[in-house]
């Protein structure tokens, strides 16, 4: 049984997308907000909404405490809530879940592209984030240069950077030459880091998309710059990360 504790009806009709607590109020005193069949008139009244039944205007309420949606960010576009002069992965849900205060769970830097993953759930988001759990990040990268056996190897052993030893990575080689194409899965998200490991190994990444984060991969039917939210199972893959 989920022993949620009761909240404001405002506060969980709000946080559902249905307005601000104004808007809210106004289907209130219509009498068009009801639980457990009985009509409610107290924008303060408490509800335990994985409970109780909810409905407005006849329509049973799904609640979520949750948002877990995952985008395919483009090239271009900053992974922040909020900039002054790029658009941010925010920026592209459109307002459409501007009712959540939803946010980017790590950096992804603005010309690189692939998975980000967007929640208001900060529990989870610091799991994925924290640096003892050793989350594993693969990324698609594409570096002008040659890579060989000995790359394959520096990554496994840990690669010197001007102010860390990153722990061991995988590099997957794909194809070498003028342009090489890889997969590399580091299980840290230091500032640039694979950047800079390429930079370490004399090579310069020209283009990086990340594919996954622990279990949760990338929809490749998603273009750049679209999102869905994730589905059931999806959700349970990345809570057991
Ligand atoms: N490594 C980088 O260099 N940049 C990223 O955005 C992610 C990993």
């Amino acid at each position: 049984m989920n022993t949620q504790k009761p909240q404001r009806i405002d506060k969980i009709l709000s946080s559902s997308g249905y307005g601000s607590r104004k808007d809210v109020k106004k289907l209130i005193k219509a009498g068009q907000v009801f639980v457990n069949g009985n009509i409610v008139n107290d924008a303060g009244f408490q509800v335990n909404p994985f409970v109780d039944q909810i409905t407005v205007a006849g329509e049973e309420l799904i609640f979520h405490e949750h948002v877990y949606i995952m985008m395919n960010k483009p090239e271009g576009v900053v992974s922040s809530t909020r900039d002054n002069k790029d658009v941010t992965v925010i920026d592209l849900l459109d307002g459409e879940y501007s009712h959540r205060k939803l946010f980017p769970v790590g950096r992804l830097d603005k010309d690189a592209q692939g998975l980000i993953l967007l929640t208001d759930d900060g529990k989870l988001a610091h799991r994925l984030l924290s640096p003892k759990n050793h989350v594993e990040k693969t990324y698609y990268v594409e570096v002008d240069g040659k890579l060989d056996e000995a790359d394959t190897n520096a990554f496994a052993k840990g690669i010197q950077l001007e102010d860390f030893v990153t722990l061991p990575s995988k590099l997957h080689i794909l194809e070498s030459g003028n342009i090489s194409r890889c997969y590399v899965t580091i299980c840290e998200g230091k500032f640039h880091q694979i950047k800079r490991m390429m930079k370490a190994r004399g090579k310069n990444v020209i283009l990086l998309k990340r594919l996954s984060l622990g279990k949760l991969k990338l929809d490749e039917s998603l273009e750049p710059g679209r999102w869905r939210e994730l589905t059931e199972d999806e959700i349970n893959l990345l809570l057991e990360t």
